[in-house]
């Protein structure tokens, strides 16, 4: 028993992964709380120990390996310490977490949150116990539970869960299950609660926003009338499928100064025959007919992607095809991995032919490509004037102070004698830049 000294157990949350994972975190925070457990900020002296995992690369998943061998000295400090893993790992490794891992006392995925407390007491009464639930559900969308929210100007709402696609390499329908969509009506009231509340931005999440779609209304619709609804917050969404993105959403992102213009794209490759093998649904020219209804009615709308260096059977001439895309699309910024196989995948049958180090090698001169594109891209916004959202002190210099445009680039600018603070919105000349951010000035 751990509950003798204090009346209240105590819960310390740690996230890794995707941004639905922190929205996740803030659910799982919302469910504590509400049952009458503290949340901490802190992992020292907290009963219950949670990891809000991540599957979709191996290196995920060795980072929490890792995590949980630190966590050893916690437990010989407090032999009653629960540990728990949360979220996609523990639905993928279910049992098998609890076998390889001595020191979890809990695996739950991350449909089973509701039974967290639970849970929690069923471990809590007895030493070295252990609860798994990892069910997969066809509906859970946690739609009646306000997230309990970090303090901020930036709010996350995931507006949908899990995914369909089931492109060959990725593990995310198999951790999150099939897809459902929240709500509209409750999604467009609690975005308006978020306005109330005063958060400047809000991102729609989903692993395919795109396919969003309750009782006929689709993605454009509710991001239409998200944006008409608290026009002075700026409204963000990924990610977006390039085979569901649509015209009318280009339509609805014209026509609304507050929706941001920046879109997430992963291209994943710009060879047709991995495109292909990757299942993912459409070819580099139909990705390309995309970008060109983008360039066509969003102009200076920033695009950003990712990339898979060295999927199964890829030949250099579909390497140089990613390249090219790279040059003929340019870019914002681009997310690189490795190709990482995942058990149970379909790409996992085939071969995972390309070595180590040629992946590696492929995947510097995607990254080397992309920063000379990124830097060309921001030399060209001196001069330019940028909406920049403040979010606080430069980290690397406190003379200065941080935010990013609408275009979701990083904007670095010297403080004024004007006050101004996180959460302002102010006009950014900008001066000089790296591949990364822009410097300028407050005009
Ligand atoms: N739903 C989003 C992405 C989710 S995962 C989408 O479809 O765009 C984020 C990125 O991780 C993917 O876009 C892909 O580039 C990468 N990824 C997923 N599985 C991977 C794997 N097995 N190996 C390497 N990268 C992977
Ligand atoms: Fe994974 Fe594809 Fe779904 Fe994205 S769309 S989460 S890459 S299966
Ligand atoms: Fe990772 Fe799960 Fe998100 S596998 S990317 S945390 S949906």
């Amino acid at each position: 028993m751990i509950k003798k000294n204090k009346d209240r157990l105590t819960v310390y949350i740690e996230t890794y992964g995707c941004q639905m994972n922190v929205n996740d975190s803030e659910i799982v925070a919302a469910i504590i709380n509400n049952s009458g457990m503290e949340i901490s900020d802190v992992p020292d002296n907290a009963d219950v120990i949670f990891l809000n995992t991540c599957s979709v690369r191996d290196n995920a998943e060795r980072k929490i390996h890792e995590r949980l061998m630190h966590l050893r000295q916690y437990k010989k400090k407090n032999h009653g310490l629960v540990v728990g893993v949360l979220g996609c790992m523990a639905e993928r490794l279910r049992a098998k977490l609890l076998e390889d891992e001595p020191i979890v006392n809990l695996a739950v995925g991350p449909d089973e949150y509701r039974r967290l407390p639970e849970l929690i007491d069923s471990v809590t009464s007895e030493k070295d116990a252990k609860g798994i639930a990892v069910k997969l559900s066809r509906v859970e969308l946690y739609d009646d539970i306000p997230p309990l929210r970090k303090e901020g100007n930036a709010a996350w709402l995931s507006i949908m869960r899990g995914c369909n696609n089931f492109c060959s390499y990725c593990v995310v329908p198999y951790t999150r299950g099939r897809e459902r969509s929240r709500p509209f009506t409750s999604l467009l009231d609690e975005a308006i609660k978020l306005s109330d509340e005063g958060y400047k931005e809000i991102t729609l999440l989903g692993q395919n926003v795109n396919s969003y779609d309750f009782e006929s209304k689709g993605f454009p619709d509710l991001l239409e009338e998200i944006a008409k609804s608290i026009p002075s917050v700026r409204i963000r969404f990924t990610t977006s499928h390039p085979k569901d993105f649509s015209q009318s959403l280009a339509e609805v992102m014209a026509k609304h100064d507050n929706i941001c213009k920046h879109i997430h794209l992963p291209i994943q490759s710009g060879s047709n025959r991995i495109l292909d093998l990757m299942k993912r649904g459409y070819s580099f020219e139909g990705y390309l007919s995309k970008i060109e209804i983008i360039r066509d009615m969003l102009p200076g709308c920033s695009l950003t992607t990712d990339i898979i260096a060295g999927f199964p059977s890829e030949e250099l001439e579909d390497h140089e095809l990613t390249l090219k895309a790279l040059e003929i699309i340019k870019y914002d910024g681009a997310y690189t991995f490795r190709y990482s196989p995942r058990e149970n995948t379909r790409a996992y049958k085939l071969e995972d032919s390309i070595p180590e180090d040629e992946k590696i090698r492929r995947l510097q001169e995607i990254i080397n490509s992309q920063l000379a594109i990124s830097k060309k891209l921001n030399d060209e916004e001196i001069g330019r004037i940028h909406s920049v959202l403040i979010e606080g002190d430069s980290k690397r210099d406190d003379s200065k102070m941080m935010g990013r445009t609408d275009t979701n680039k990083v904007a670095i600018f010297p403080k004024t004698k004007r006050e101004v603070s996180h959460g302002d919105t102010v006009r950014m000349k900008v001066t000089h830049s790296t591949p990364a951010t822009l410097f300028g000035e407050i005009v």
